[in-house]
């Protein structure tokens, strides 16, 4: 795999069109789709480096790619520069850049000393992206996804910090870490983006080609990053307002000729056809339990059926896993795997429910 410049990407395009960081959702079988329905960039969900640094089976479990899953950034949350820097290392001849997640407000994340608690240490914040500058190629992307602080001032002194460190991007979640529901402070993007050389990601609320089009008009972003509107509407930057039909066919073959697991599969089902399906129709198809059961709904319902070998992809012969050996390996799991980090039952009104999820 030869890494994409992704300087050279931002260059291209007024602005590029991003996949967010999900922990859960935005794997590969995902991010094939996001591909294939105009995303420019991809990321995947956060990742534990302590774990992914220490064992052989964090890696094939957190991570998978294929030839075509680029350009891409690896996320990791880590709390030390050794554990960032070497996660960076392994990582590095399998995806295009890493970013380092100083956005997670949860409380366990912020008790831990990860993501948004690492908006109160930006000296370290600082140090993890030096420390990948100077061991990893200049052609690899390092970013950091960051929150507002309390003041403007401060928020685009730590960007600036960042920048003299080296990084290639940043993404800026316009909220504070108190925020959740609130509106985006565009002023606040404007402000950070003017102050920086680097191209600055937006976050927060895009949720159609139009509503990017219209920030990127306000702000100046280079970037829009989308993570509900996505698992809403996987085609939004095709311009399309709902999930097209289309869209869940190839779903249902990508996901399925990727060996998705069932919860993988009609999790995503459910948040893309949040608004094609009438309420009664939702409360069955949420419901079901087998992917024979939601094989026949999407048939009987859609005349969606699945098409083995129709995505072009093979879970046997197209995934890559990562295994690159390290030399920090001692088959402990590292504090957790990504995946114990939050449960996560459906619920009837699925799209209300996820800003939950994260937040
Ligand atoms: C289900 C879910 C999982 C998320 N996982 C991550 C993650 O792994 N890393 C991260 O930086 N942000 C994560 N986020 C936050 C999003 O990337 C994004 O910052 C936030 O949802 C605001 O963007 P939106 O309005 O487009 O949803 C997650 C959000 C959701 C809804």
């Amino acid at each position: 795999m030869v890494n994409v410049d992704i300087s050279e990407l931002f260059r291209e395009k007024d602005f590029l069109k991003i996949c967010a960081p999900m922990v859960r959702y935005s794997k590969l079988p995902f991010r094939v789709l996001a591909r294939r329905y105009g995303c420019d960039l991809c990321y995947t969900p956060m990742i534990m480096a302590d774990s992914f640094v220490q064992s052989a089976k964090a890696r094939s479990n957190e991570f998978t790619t294929c030839t075509d899953d680029e350009p891409l950034i690896v996320q990791f949350a880590a709390h030390t520069v050794a554990d960032f820097v070497n996660a960076a290392e392994i990582v590095s001849p399998l995806c295009d850049g890493v970013d380092l997640n100083c956005g997670c407000p949860q409380r366990w994340a912020m008790k831990e000393g990860y993501g948004a608690h690492l908006l109160t240490k930006p000296e370290l914040i600082r140090d993890m992206v030096l420390q990948v500058r100077n061991r990893v190629s200049e052609r690899f992307a390092v970013s950091v996804k960051i929150r507002l602080l309390d003041e403007d001032r401060k928020t685009i002194e730590l960007a600036r910090s960042l920048e003299a460190a080296g990084v290639t991007f940043l993404t800026l979640h316009a909220r504070t870490t108190q925020e959740r529901h609130s509106p985006i402070h565009e002023d606040s993007l404007r402000e950070v983006c003017q102050s920086l050389h680097v191209p600055l990601v937006a976050n927060g609320d895009v949720k159609s080609l139009q509503g990017a089009t219209r920030l990127y008009m306000e702000t100046g972003c280079k970037g829009m990053m989308a993570a509900r509107g996505m698992l809403e509407n996987p085609a939004m930057f095709l311009g399309n307002s709902s999930t097209p039909l289309a869209c869940i066919q190839d779903w249902v073959n990508i996901s399925l000729d990727l060996g998705a697991i069932f919860n993988c599969f009609h999790h995503h089902l459910v948040f893309m056809m949040e608004h094609i399906l009438p309420k009664d129709g939702r409360r069955v198809f949420n419901c079901l339990k087998t992917k024979t059961d939601v094989l026949d709904f999407l048939r009987e319902n859609y005349n969606i059926t699945y098409i083995p070998g129709e995505s072009g992809l093979s879970a046997e012969s197209d995934v890559i896993t990562c295994n690159e050996s390290s030399d920090r390996e001692n088959n402990s799991t590292g504090s957790f795997f990504t995946s114990s980090i939050q449960k996560y039952e459906v619920q009837d009104d699925v799209l209300d429910s996820l800003g939950g999820l994260y937040d």
